[in-house]
């Protein structure tokens, strides 16, 4: 079947921040991006600040407004800062507009031109879960550094940062309500044309006190991956409520990022600031019987607090980011992908249960 929606790939990811000009140092010196391009006051930009980061082929942008009254302001005010938009580079950003649209998506931006000197590129967008978006970016007449009204910012960048080795976006993950998953899982099959790659229960995931569901959605190439997640009724609040408790609706609740060498990169991240979850040491003791012989040396990963699970395909290694704002909402996971196409479900009872020592330690279990 033909697919109506190709996406091409994600473009970028918009976070609604209370300061962009202070994450985006956050971002630059924690996780190694690169500031390359900037709209706000002085390019003629009175509607918001904007900074552009970039590392491998990730594509962050971080927004803020200067109205207390803006979408951004109330977008703030709601749920902290977190992901807006994650947007899709497309061919034909009308079309992918009018096709979800026909099959039941909520508009957001009808298809829209934006022009300079470069070109042009032409920007739709729908509604997904919360106060979530997806855009379509179509800029194969554009060639400019990123979108009109955003100006070259690399000669505002400190000096110094390097990278941390993260190349791409591998999958991002959207928390919704109980009972709202299959019903997330319908919208991205029938309105975007995804398909479900796997699928998780409440016995694969669950804890002494919680448990969640999840399902994952992928795209007619298996590019971009969404897995969907809802709290399933536990002896305790799961990790899902706490989120929707704090964000106040669903929303993204991770960011993966591929890395070549997680060793490195995870290595290099936490010198930076960037803090981790931790599992206990009797996960290590377990592991080589669990998942049999890899490249790595597990004293190195157990050092490092990386986690290892195997699939038919092969093996993943993979480490989870603390929340990277004050509310306990949305985090970073760091994934090193060895053959395995799966996300590793034999970490999910050990995570869990590490971020119910977090939980514990907020008073929000
Ligand atoms: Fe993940």
């Amino acid at each position: 079947m033909k697919d109506f929606l190709p996406l091409k790939r994600i473009d970028y990811i918009e976070f609604y921040c209370g300061n962009a000009k202070q994450s985006s140092l956050y971002y630059q010196y924690g996780f190694g991006f690169k500031l390359t391009g900037y709209s706000g006051l002085e390019t003629k930009n009175n509607q918001k600040a904007s900074y552009l980061l970039e590392q491998g082929k990730i594509r962050f942008v971080l927004s803020s407004s200067y109205d207390d009254s803006s979408p951004i302001s109330e977008h703030v005010k709601k749920h902290g800062d977190g992901v807006f938009d994650v947007a899709f580079e497309v061919e034909d950003a009308a079309k992918s507009f009018e096709e979800t649209v026909k099959r039941g998506a909520i508009p957001f931006i009808e298809p829209q031109t934006f022009k300079d000197e470069n070109g042009y590129i032409i920007k739709s967008a729908i509604r997904t879960f919360g106060d979530t978006i997806h855009s379509f970016i179509e800029r194969k007449n554009y060639s400019g550094l990123f979108i009109p009204g955003f100006i070259d910012a690399k000669s505002k960048a400190p000096e110094g940062i390097t990278d941390t080795g993260l190349r791409s976006v591998d999958h991002m993950v959207g928390n919704v309500e109980l009972g709202k998953m299959l019903h997330w899982v319908d919208f991205y099959a029938k309105t975007m044309g995804f398909n479900q790659l796997l699928s998780f229960d409440d016995k694969d995931i669950s804890t002494e006190y919680t448990a969640l569901m999840s399902k994952v959605m992928q795209n007619s190439t298996g590019k971009i991956k969404i897995p969907i997640n809802e709290p399933a009724p536990g002896k305790k609040k799961s990790q899902i409520e706490e989120y929707l408790d704090f964000y106040k609706s669903p929303g993204i609740q991770h960011v993966a990022m591929t890395t070549t060498d997680i060793l490195t990169t995870v290595s290099d991240l936490k010198k930076r600031g960037v803090e981790f979850l931790t599992v206990p040491k009797t996960y290590y003791n377990e592991l080589i019987n669990r998942i049999g012989t890899i490249d790595e040396d597990i004293k190195l990963l157990e050092e490092t607090g990386i986690l290892v699970d195997r699939d038919e395909d092969g093996y993943l290694l993979q480490i989870f980011t603390k929340p990277v704002e004050d509310r306990p909402t949305l985090f970073f996971e760091i994934i090193q992908r060895k053959g395995a196409r799966s996300f590793g479900k034999g970490n999910f009872k050990a995570l869990f249960e590490s971020i119910e020592r977090e939980q514990a330690l907020r008073g929000t279990l």
